[in-house]
């Protein structure tokens, strides 16, 4: 299996049988790394679909952040155009020669570039994908990928980014407004309350088909370190989203819809009240897939704390104040148990 492994990436359409690297099974009865694939059952629930038109969007919204932390949106506003010129970008970066993709590889101790999932150092088996971060300017990458036609590329990242910003500080308050929310409340949100000063990172990730896939794990359990992500999948399903007494429950891909996950930062901003939705993606034996994470935060220096109108003596703040880069600091370091380390009364 060696010769397949260019500095740790593994070269997948070269590989015709799943490495030992890459194989889970072994890590099915560890509590640690819940992987069990036979687990997840199919569920007659599944994560409401929120049509943002409806009169009734900020209280579907609310309703789904509490019980699921997760939803799926229509009527969002993005031009299907551009979710497929999103989707052609992703599968021209993951297309290209692992040499050429190794040029823009992120450094060890980098966010951006090609690389393996960010999570992957917290699992003692690698995933069965590939990864692509952008975080603003995606000039400096697409050099490296295409060092004589990266316009185009740079083009559709830039507008989907400024899309995305939008659509997120609109998801924000309706995720807000439901709590009773408004924009005094939240200072950072800024004077016209647009969010400007958000951080945001662009995330590609690529699932190619796998040879063994009931014993591979695209990409492993975990909740998101944002305030909140939207995700766009293609048309082949892969991610699983756990709901409690239920299991693995999976989110399908609809055309021209977009999934919403809650992250940590607001599950804390909210005191506990939203909950950030535990997910994974599966992979299969026949499709390649590919989705597309914005990655949204509050602005670099704000500290993120339980909003003071959602505490009073009988609901006390249960988090601390944390800016966003400290919290992914604590969270490299009690992965399995990042919200609770930053608890304030346990
Ligand atoms: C993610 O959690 O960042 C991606 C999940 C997916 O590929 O569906
Ligand atoms: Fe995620």
């Amino acid at each position: 299996d060696a010769i397949h492994l260019h500095h740790k990436h593994l070269d997948f359409n070269s590989v015709k049988e799943l490495p030992d690297s890459h194989d889970w099974i072994s890590l099915d009865h560890h509590d640690q790394y819940p992987f069990s694939n036979s687990c997840s059952i199919e569920s007659s629930l599944s994560v409401p679909v929120i049509d943002l038109k409806d009169p009734n969007a900020v209280k579907l919204v609310g309703h789904a952040c509490r019980t699921w932390g997760v939803f799926q949106v229509k009527n969002h506003g993005i031009r299907t155009s551009l979710l497929d010129d999103i989707e052609s970008a992703g599968r021209s970066i993951f297309s290209l020669p692992i040499q050429q993709k190794l040029k823009a590889a992120r450094p060890p101790d980098g966010v951006s570039g090609y690389g393996m999932a960010r999570i992957s150092s917290f699992f003692p088996k690698h995933m069965w994908s590939e990864g692509f971060t952008i975080i603003g300017s995606p000039l400096d990458h697409a050099r490296q990928l295409w060092p004589h036609d990266y316009n185009k590329f740079c083009n559709v990242i830039e507008e989907y980014e400024k899309e995305m910003k939008q659509l997120a500080g609109k998801l924000m308050w309706l995720m807000l407004g439901s709590l009773g929310i408004t924009k005094e409340d939240v200072m950072w949100a800024g004077p016209n309350g647009d969010f400007k000063g958000a951080s945001a990172a662009l995330q590609f990730n690529s699932y190619p088909a796998c040879p063994d896939p009931d014993r591979a794990m695209g990409l492993a359990a975990h909740t998101d370190s944002t305030l909140l992500t939207i995700l766009h999948q293609n048309n082949t399903s892969g991610l699983q989203v756990l709901r409690e007494r239920t299991g693995w429950v999976t989110v399908p891909p609809l055309p021209g819809t977009l999934v919403v996950n809650v992250g940590d930062l607001l599950h804390i901003l909210s005191n506990g009240l939203y909950t950030s939705v535990l997910h994974r993606a599966v992979v299969n034996r026949t499709c390649h897939r590919l989705s597309i994470a914005y990655l949204y935060g509050p602005p670099p220096n704000v500290q993120i704390s339980p909003l003071s109108k959602l505490v009073d003596p009988s609901h006390p703040p249960l988090y601390r104040p944390i800016t966003w880069s400290e919290y992914l600091g604590t969270k490299a370091k009690h992965f399995n148990k990042a919200l609770s380390s930053v608890r304030l009364c346990v």
